[in-house]
This record gives C-alpha cells, sequence and structure tokens, in this order.
C-alpha cells in the first residue's frame, strides 16, 4: 500500500556504539534531506529500528518494538518501519515475512541508499538492501557532523576472527579500514562541530591499517598520534580491540601520547585455555595477561575494561574458575559480562555439551558480584583526589552537568557557572560502585 513521504523520523539504536555512530550518520542523511528529527518519537512518520543480532534477547527486542508500533494489516495507519543494523543483515527479508508492517530492511553497509529505498516504500514496494559493499556508505553520507562534547568516529568496521560464537562476522562482514584522509577530516568536522573528545570505533578497531599522506602504512597507533596534533581535540579513547591486534606502537602510545586517555578495554571472554581454544580467540590466557602488563608498566594507572562470557558449551566449573581467578589477578575497573547465547549459524551453537541455564546463573552472579567489587574498591580509590572531568550531559538535579573522568568513570558535578564541553578540576567528594561525586576544585578555578 502507498503512503506519503514521511516528513519527520526516529532513530531507535540497540547493541553497540557502532550502531550510535550509524544512527548519528543515518540523521545526518535525513536532515539532509528535508526531514526532522520527531518531538514525540510515538509521533514520527519514519521509524528506524537499528537493531543488534549479538545476543538472542537482543534480536527479539525488534519484534517486540515492532508490535508495539500498532501498526496492524487491519489498521496500517502507523508510521514507515525500517529495519537497520545486524538483525537485518542476519534475518534479512525473513522479517517482512515474519512482521508484515515492515516497509524497509537495510544492513549495517548501505544505509546511503535509504532516501531511494523510503521513496520505493512511500510508492507501496518493499524495500531490502542487505549488500555488504564495504565502504562505500561512508563516503556517500554527507560530511556535516552533528556532535555533543563526546563524539564517536568509526574508523574500522566488520571482522574477520569468527570466535566461534559470536555472529558480528556474518553481520559486519570482512575488517574494511577507511582512509587516514577521510578520518583526519572527519575528525576535524566532529571538533568544529563540538567535540573535545573522540572515541575511535571499531568491531576490531586496533586492526585499523591504512596508507598515511605520504604513503607509509600506518597502523591505529599512528592514527591516534595524527589525531593528537590535531587542534581542538583533548582526549582521545578507542574501543573495542583484539588482544591480537594489540601491536608493540598501540602499547607504546599509551605511555607517551597525552591525549590518549588511560583506559583500555580488552576483552578477553574466558580465562580458560580450553575455553579460548574453543571460542577461537587465538590468544591464551597467559598472552593476554602478558599483554596487560605491558601496558601497566608504561601506564601504572590505566583503568582496564572486559568483556565475558560464562556457560560456553563445555565450560566446567574448574574453566569458571579460571575466569574468576584471571578477574582477580586484573583488577578490571569495568567490565561488561553475559550468559553464552547460541546464534544460528555460528559453530558453537552446534556444539555437544551446552551448558544448562541455571548453572549459566549462578555462574553469571558469582561473576558479576567479583567485578562489581572491584569497580566499587577502583572508584573507592578516587575519593578525596582531585581529577579533570570533561562535563558531557545535563544531570538530573538543577545545575548538575555529568561528565567523564580519564578513567572513563562517571563524574556528577554540581556546577551551574560550568557548560557542557567545558574539561574542570574536580575534587572527588563521593564514590559509588557505578559513579562518582565532586565540586570544581577552586584552586584550580582561580
Ligand atoms: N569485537 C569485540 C566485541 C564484539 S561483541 C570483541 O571481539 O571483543 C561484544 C561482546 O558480546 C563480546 O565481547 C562478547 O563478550 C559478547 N558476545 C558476543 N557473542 C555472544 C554470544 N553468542 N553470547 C553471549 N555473549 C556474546
Ligand atoms: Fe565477534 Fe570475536 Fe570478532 Fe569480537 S573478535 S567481533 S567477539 S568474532
Ligand atoms: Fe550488535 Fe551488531 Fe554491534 S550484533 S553489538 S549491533 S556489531
Amino acid at each position: 500500500m502507498s503512503m506519503n513521504s514521511p516528513k519527520t523520523y526516529s532513530i531507535k539504536n540497540y547493541g553497540c556504539q557502532m550502531n550510535v555512530y550509524d544512527g548519528e550518520r543515518m540523521a545526518e542523511l535525513f536532515d539532509a534531506q528535508g526531514m526532522i528529527a520527531a518531538d514525540d518519537k510515538n509521533d514520527a512518520d519514519l521509524v528506524v529500528l537499528n537493531t543488534c543480532h549479538i545476543r538472542e534477547k537482543a534480536a527479539e527486542k525488534v519484534y517486540s518494538e515492532i508490535g508495539r508500533l500498532g501498526k496492524t494489516s487491519r489498521n496500517p495507519g502507523g508510521p514507515m518501519i525500517a529495519i537497520a543494523g545486524c538483525v537485518a543483515q542476519a534475518e534479512g527479508s525473513e522479517i517482512s515475512r515474519r512482521a508484515p508492517t515492515v516497509d524497509i530492511v537495510v544492513g549495517p553497509q548501505a544505509y546511503h541508499n535509504l532516501p531511494q529505498m523510503i521513496a520505493d516504500a512511500a510508492a507501496g514496494k518493499k524495500a531490502v538492501d542487505l549488500d555488504l559493499p564495504g565502504l562505500d556508505k561512508f563516503s556517500q553520507l554527507p560530511s556535516l557532523r552533528k556532535t555533543g562534547a563526546s563524539a564517536f568516529l568509526t574508523v574500522q568496521e566488520g571482522c574477520d576472527k569468527f570466535c566461534t560464537y559470536c555472529v558480528v562476522p556474518y553481520t559486519r562482514g570482512a575488517e574494511v579500514s577507511r582512509s587516514w584522509r577521510a578520518l583526519i577530516d572527519e575528525a576535524k568536522a566532529l571538533v568544529d562541530g563540538g567535540a573535545k573528545e573522540i572515541t575511535l570505533l571499531g568491531q576490531n578497531v586496533n586492526a585499523w591499517t591504512g596508507e598515511d599522506d605520504t604513503g607509509k602504512m600506518q597502523g591505529l597507533d599512528g592514527l591516534i598520534r595524527a589525531l593528537d596534533r590535531v587542534e581542538g581535540i583533548k582526549r582521545i579513547r578507542y574501543m573495542t580491540s583484539h588482544p591480537n591486534d594489540m601491536t608493540d606502537g598501540l602499547i607504546a602510545a599509551h605511555g607517551d601520547v597525552e591525549k590518549l586517555m588511560p583506559f583500555l578495554h580488552l576483552p578477553v571472554q574466558s580465562g580458560s585455555d580450553p575455553i579460548l581454544k574453543a571460542m577461537n580467540r587465538s590468544h591464551s590466557r597467559d598472552s593476554y595477561l602478558v599483554i596487560l602488563d605491558r601496558v601497566r608498566s608504561i601506564r601504572p594507572d590505566i583503568a582496564l575494561s572486559g568483556d565475558f562470557i560464562v556457560g560456553f558449551p563445555g565450560e566446567s566449573d574448574a574453566d569458571f574458575a579460571d575466569t574468576l581467578s584471571l578477574v582477580k589477578t586484573v583488577g578490571y575497573a569495568q567490565a561488561f559480562s553475559f550468559k553464552y547465547s547460541p546464534r544460528p549459524g555460528t559453530p558453537a551453537a552446534d556444539m555437544i555439551d551446552q551448558i544448562p541455564s541455571d548453572v549459566m546463573d549462578q555462574r553469571l552472579q558469582q561473576l558479576q558480584a567479583q567485578l562489581m567489587a572491584d569497580q566499587s574498591a577502583f572508584n573507592a580509590k578516587m575519593a578525596g583526589t582531585t581529577c579533570e572531568v570533561l562535563l558531557e550531559r545535563p544531570g538530573k538535579l538543577p545545575g548538575q552537568l555529568i561528565g567523564k573522568s580519564p578513567w572513563m568513570q562517571s563524574v556528577h558535578v554540581l556546577a551551574p557557572e560550568l557548560g557542557i564541553g567545558d574539561i574542570v578540576t574536580v575534587d572527588i567528594t563521593e564514590s559509588g560502585p557505578l559513579s562518582l561525586k565532586g565540586e570544581p576544585d577552586m584552586r584550580a578555578a582561580a
């Protein structure tokens, strides 16, 4: 059935920061087409669900959200619905079969085709584009960048690692790096748009490679050093990294690049060598710990973060104990931990010896208790110290602003005289497991 061309849009992101970045680029594309962001997202003419397929729960959310939009074949008056992101790529036209009210299915590498797809959908044709052509989307999206004080910049997409539990190599395709020039230019555009901090993103961000302006091959450390010289950039971060791509140069950058923040998110998934092998992680417990030791030796205050999966097929009590002992050895400043979720089409989903759900629950609880204790202890060390905070957004209380410490902790600051984008010296007065509280340091302000 044909419908009017949408005039307003709303985009809902699920999953990782790469989706947040893609959501921003889609918004800029819609703005360039003359559409406007809906004031009330329940009232938008076009609703984009930018989806995640990483775990079953994440993927199922999409279908409940489609249902919530209230469009049915008998009541077709609802918004135009576009499914973007990794569920779109993984389930493809299956989505339109399961949810017939969906008008557009667009994979993560085909967003630049959305204007044509919207026109097709308005003319009553279902539009599906699941090509994985690599980097086309970036060069064809508008170069104008809307941003906050802290901006994301996708430098690399896709993954060639094929961990046996993971859908990303299938939903995002092979590893591709964006060009040096495009990234330097976009970083400058982000600074012009108000960004003080740039977080370089990629499913395997430290696999980024490219030729610089002189034709010399560079790795992520080279790119970070070049961004360090861009005026207006105050802070640089990157995520998510794979242990195997932690090069000597990147480790060294943590010692001598001033703007590179002392925070490293380096997922390990498990502390057990047999499980790491079955996961096809291609690093061992020891090789992972050696990397952390090297980073800590040149940047002793670095805050470490990781991802963990409990209940991978075949995980014994002893394997899980190895994960707990690794966590205790490292002392993470923060971490994400998940129950293993079998994903269709991945090798681990067909492995024998799947772990019962209640065992996974119990292990997850135990792991999370340890991680939370370590995070609280890390934060507790901050009370009574001063640190620099980049103010990023308003808090709930009047005059309150929320920002980040160099170590990625959220800091709540009561400072009506300050604004978003300011970097202030803050006296930390209180620490909790999830955030810190502080006041602007008057001596520093004087
Ligand atoms: N590229 C990153 C992270 C990708 S996905 C990396 O290699 O580390 C983010 C996290 O989701 C992973 O680190 C992993 O901990 C988790 N994850 C991925 N697949 C999963 C699955 N099938 N079940 C549970 N957790 C999963
Ligand atoms: Fe998934 Fe492994 Fe690639 Fe990370 S490295 S995205 S976990 S396949
Ligand atoms: Fe999810 Fe796709 Fe990111 S599966 S975690 S949105 S790469």
